[in-house]
């Protein structure tokens, strides 16, 4: 473990914030920090710069790293897990805080990209301004399209055919529908879904992020290929934006 100073925070909102770190960490898009905050507990975060987190509070410890002013020490491991792999013409699709480790992807990959963002409402939406081609949905209607990201896309009639990756991360329910459409379009071998689970070690060894197709969150992902993830989508308890 390693000690990082956060240098400066981003509040975007009341539940949202990004904290700067004091240094860039070696690191690729899609990978994780196990994140010590002194007084809470450990948990994963993706990287959505190679020096930032950013955080949605849920929870006692992403509750505490939200309200941080900058100047706060915090334990590091990591960068852990496998990244997003590059591509020429890229579809991103993102959900929610799912856009934390697709904004360090979106500035990686020298490529064209589309982007596809939902949010609960405008005050949920970050780094829009960094997007070019970018698509917008709100469930509440404040911003873009009234409905969800999935919505958004089969009201567009995106062409899957045109992309060579479509990168994607957000709440459950969504990646269910978006493994539904992507698989309708014959575009589970070119996705690729970052997935969340419960961690503990983060390196493998505790056996609490493993997935229904037996591999673990922590080392085969976070990121995983669409087809990897049928026993997930098709047996588990996930349920897709249809089903709420
Ligand atoms: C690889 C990975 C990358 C992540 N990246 C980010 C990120 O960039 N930004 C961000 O805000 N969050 C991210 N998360 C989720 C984040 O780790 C959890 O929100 C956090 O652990 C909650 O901790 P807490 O103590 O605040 O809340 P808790 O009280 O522990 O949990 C609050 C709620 O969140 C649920 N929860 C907790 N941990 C997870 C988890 N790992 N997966 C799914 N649900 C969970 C709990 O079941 C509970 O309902 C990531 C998770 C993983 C596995
Ligand atoms: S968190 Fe321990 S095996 Fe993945």
């Amino acid at each position: 473990m390693f000690c990082l100073r956060v240098r400066r925070v981003v509040r975007h909102s009341e539940k949202v914030s990004t904290l700067i770190l004091e240094r860039e960490v070696p690191s690729k898009p899609g990978q994780f920090l196990m994140v010590n905050v002194i007084g809470y507990e450990e948990i994963p975060l993706s990287l959505s710069s190679p020096n930032s987190i950013t955080v949605k509070a849920v929870g006692e410890t992403t509750k505490a790293l939200v309200k941080f002013k900058g100047g706060e020490i915090l334990g590091i491991r990591g960068p852990f897990g496998k990244s997003f792999t590059p591509s020429n013409r890229a579809l991103i699709i993102a959900g929610g805080i799912g856009i934390a480790p697709l904004r360090y992807l979106y500035h990686w990959l020298n490529a064209e990209v589309t982007v596809f963002y939902g949010a609960r409402s405008r005050d949920e939406l970050v780094f829009l301004e960094e997007f070019e081609d970018v698509h917008v949905s709100t469930d509440d209607g404040s911003y873009g399209f009234k409905g969800n990201v999935v919505q958004l896309l089969k009201r567009s009639n995106v062409n899957f055919d045109c992309f060579d990756r479509i990168y994607c991360c957000g709440p459950p329910v969504m990646l269910k529908s978006l493994y539904e459409l992507l698989k309708k379009n014959d575009a589970l071998k070119k996705s690729e879904f970052s997935i969340e689970r419960f961690m503990r070690c983060g390196i493998g060894l505790c056996g609490s992020c493993v997935l229904e197709n037996g591999l673990r969150v922590c080392r085969e992902g976070p990121v995983f290929r669409g087809d990897e993830l049928t026993p997930v989508f098709e047996r588990s308890l996930y349920k897709s934006h249809e089903d709420r």
